[in-house]
């Protein structure tokens, strides 16, 4: 599988959002992970539609954009309208997953389905045969900066033992916590699709998507 960097650009200085976005693609970082929060599916409330077409503009990568809001089929043809490449949604925000995950592929753009660290992988088996992308999340969602789980490698091993014993060809991608320091070991659990945001925009940009990308 192909290895990923996707700059989570909730670290990031809004008030220069399109430039550090810039400054991420010209260093290499092929995803921009965009995460929404409505304060209610968690604490947090971030950005939505009118930010994401804000910002399209400046770069041609590819927008990934993490869900974590209540009842995310509301949205789904709005977020794909503002320039959604893909979008992931939560398992415990959906009432019929499968459902779900069918009308994001129908809007033509790729499907991802996400669980936090205390939900299950065996209560997402039943879609992985259709997604594009099985999050893990290493933390729990609402912030960034918060310290990786440790116990969530074993998820991220069961995922990619069950594509390879079904003969699936998903993407599997981390977030939350992802350092310079345990980069490695979620690699080595399978995972391949890298999410960072303070790691990114703490500091100098450039030089940390660069450090990410050569180990990678
Ligand atoms: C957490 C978000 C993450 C967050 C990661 O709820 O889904 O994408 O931005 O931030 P770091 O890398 O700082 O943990
Ligand atoms: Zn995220």
């Amino acid at each position: 599988m192909m290895r990923i960097l996707a700059p989570s650009i909730l670290s990031a200085d809004f008030g220069i959002l399109g430039e550090q976005l810039r400054i991420c693609d010209e260093a290499g970082a092929q995803y921009v992970h965009i995460d929404v929060m409505d304060g209610m599916f968690v604490p947090s409330i971030t950005y939505g539609m009118p930010v994401i077409s804000s910002i399209r503009p400046y770069t041609n990568r590819f927008f990934d954009v993490h869900l974590m809001i209540a009842d995310p089929d509301r949205y789904l043809e709005d977020f794909v309208k503002v320039g959604a490449d893909s979008i992931t949604v939560h398992a415990e925000a959906c009432k019929h997953l499968d459902a779900t995950i069918e009308r994001i592929k129908r809007l033509g753009v790729k499907a991802a389905v996400a669980i936090n660290p205390a939900t299950p992988v065996d209560s997402i088996l039943h879609v992985l045969g259709k997604v594009d992308m099985v999050l893990v999340m290493t933390v729990n969602p609402g912030f960034g900066g918060q310290s990786f789980i440790t116990y969530t490698l074993d998820k991220i091993r069961q995922v990619a033992k069950y594509a390879a014993d079904n003969n699936l060809s998903y993407d599997i991608q981390v977030d939350g916590g992802i350092t310079r320091d345990n980069l490695q070991e979620v690699l080595d659990a399978g995972a391949n699709v890298i999410v960072s945001g303070s790691s990114v925009f703490k500091g100098d940009i450039a030089d940390n998507v660069k450090y990410f990308l050569e180990r990678m």
